[in-house]
């Protein structure tokens, strides 16, 4: 008989009608007359009841299990050689795999609509008590050890479905607002964020280096002739597809060998990087903002039983968090006024592990005063010292340059020093600005990090000097800006981010299948 998903299932409303379920068992109880057994087949949160009559139910193995039963039970003078396992209800248990045939009945219970009462019961694969998922209340981190086994629990259930439904939403998002699917390399030679923390790529043998008279290592006989790592980020190439079709987003993997052990930090994890030419810092925003609604509003439309129980199980807040994004217009805050509204937080007693000083780069404490407490909205900081972000971003125009700032602009306290700049909304900065947005977001800190892009060739190989960065790398992406050079702008969401917002989970270990972290990467 053909199997029907149990999504379905419980959908129908083909009461009498025979069908076929399988899936993995997440409880049975028994009593003399009847038992009842949970099934689950990961097509949703929700198990369909099936009901067993004990006197009249069959209940067979899969040839399979004889298989099985020969090879664990080796030796045993009871196994006969390929014969079943004599079966019971007994045998199935938390974890097991089977087949049920049966009949669609309209279920009596509440909170359900139709259950299946069984005739045949196949057990696919039994599962005894050392199953590392049968006990009920886990810590996340325990399930961590057996991440191989903990996508069959509800929770990795529904977060694993979101996940996917998060993909499918940014994927129509683009598609249907113009932008192309655009694959920049996953091995790269060039460093994008310019911090370093890339992984090596190389087919050298590392117990027999080749060095040069200074000691550096000979990349020539490497694979590719030069040295080579995993990606930081695919922005530099996406410019490239921007500058070309005018919009389009990236979507892969991205690698980064920072040592942050902290519960918002991947070694390998999964970003959207649209770049769209033509883009001014407004419109960048407009975007950053439109995108981010468009995944939520999606998340509440597609994945309700889910959040609902992650909302009962996670986070009792999470369905008005995610409601309440949608329904408020994001903060636009340059970087000079945050300073000054922690700073004045300070004054006024609030204590923060890390120093918040014109020029420091915003701890995550920080980022979530601003959001949390203070505003209690998103917010999209604009205009950071140039000293704390990377190259590419578009320079503020110094402060002597532009006329006086309106009377709603803020400025510094203690006037303006030589080098200041000028930024968004008339906003005056001690020391130059560059024109990055990023996004700011409840329980997450930093979900976006995007920028204008420097368009004129002699600002940014001036900044590339200034950094003492090798252009040897960067021909290419110079080009850019020697023909045809244009304004552009993108940004880049951090997938788990997201999945972190939308789910309530709290470790973004726990929102990816297989985390790899500093010292982990099992599975
Ligand atoms: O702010 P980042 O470093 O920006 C870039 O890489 C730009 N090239 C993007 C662009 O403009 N096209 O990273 C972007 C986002 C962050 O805001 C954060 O959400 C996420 O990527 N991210 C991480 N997520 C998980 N683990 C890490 N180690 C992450 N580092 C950054
Ligand atoms: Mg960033």
């Amino acid at each position: 008989m053909k199997r029907t998903k149990i999504i379905d299932i419980l959908s129908s409303t083909d009461y009498g009608k025979e069908v076929c379920v399988k899936g993995w068992v997440r409880t049975h109880r028994g009593s003399k007359n009847v038992d009842f057994i949970a099934l689950n087949d990961g097509s949703t949160i929700k198990n369909v009841q099936i009901v067993v009559d004990p006197e009249t139910a069959t209940i067979v193995g899969s040839p399979a299990l004889a298989a099985d039963s020969v090879a664990t039970a080796a030796g045993s003078p009871a196994t006969v050689q390929g014969a079943l396992p004599a079966l019971s209800l007994k045998d199935i248990t938390t974890g097991a795999c089977i087949a049920v045939e049966g009949t669609l009945v309209e279920s009596p219970a509440a909170g359900q609509a139709s259950e299946v009462h069984a005739s045949t019961i196949t057990i696919y694969g039994l599962c005894d008590n050392t199953y590392p998922m049968q006990k009920k209340g886990q810590s996340f981190e325990k399930m961590r050890e057996n991440a191989h086994m903990r996508l069959r629990t509800n929770t990795f259930g529904a977060v694993m479905r979101i996940r996917h439904n998060m993909a499918m939403a940014i994927h129509t998002y683009f598609h249907e607002h113009g932008f192309y699917y655009f694959h920049t390399p996953i091995i790269t030679a060039s460093d994008c964020e310019g911090a370093g923390n890339m992984f090596q790529v190389t087919t050298k043998n590392l117990y027999d280096l080749k060095k040069d008279e200074n000691g550096s290592i000979i990349y020539d006989d490497d694979f590719f002739g030069q040295q080579t790592s995993l990606t930081v980020s695919g922005q530099l190439e996406g410019e490239l597809g921007a500058t070309a079709l005018g919009a389009i987003y990236t979507f892969g993997p991205t690698f980064r060998a920072e040592n942050s052990n902290t519960p918002r930090h991947l070694a390998e994890f999964w970003m959207v990087e649209p770049e769209v030419a033509f883009l001014d810092q407004e419109e960048l925003m407009d975007l950053e903002e439109d995108f981010i609604k468009y995944c939520v509003r999606w998340a509440l439309e597609h994945c309700q039983d889910d959040l609902a129980f992650l909302n009962q199980m996670i986070d009792r807040s999470l369905l008005q968090r995610l409601q309440s994004v949608i329904d408020t217009d994001f903060v636009r805050l340059p970087y000079t006024e945050g300073i000054n509204i922690l700073q004045q937080a300070i004054k006024n007693g609030r204590k923060f592990e890390f120093p918040c000083n014109w020029g420091d780069d915003l701890a995550s404490e920080h980022e979530r005063y601003l959001v949390e407490e203070h505003f209690r909205k998103p917010v999209i900081m604009t205009d950071y010292p140039s000293a704390i972000k990377a190259f590419y971003m578009k320079q503020n125009p110094a402060a002597s340059t532009v006329p006086a700032a309106s009377s709603a602009a803020s400025t510094v306290p203690g006037g303006l020093p030589a080098g200041a700049s000028v930024g968004y909304r008339g906003c005056q900065a001690p020391a130059p600005t560059m024109q990055g947005t990023d996004v700011l977001f409840p329980q997450i800190g930093e979900i976006i990090g995007g920028s204008v892009r420097e368009e004129s060739y002699d600002k940014l190989m001036a900044e590339i000097n200034r950094r003492g960065m090798e252009t040897d790398k960067l021909w290419w992406y110079l080009d850019t800006r020697r023909w045809g050079s244009c304004p552009h702008a993108g940004f880049g969401l951090g997938f788990e981010r997201l999945i972190l917002f939308v789910t309530g989970m709290q470790n973004i270990r726990d929102v990816i299948p297989f985390p790899r972290t500093p010292k982990s990467a099992e599975f």
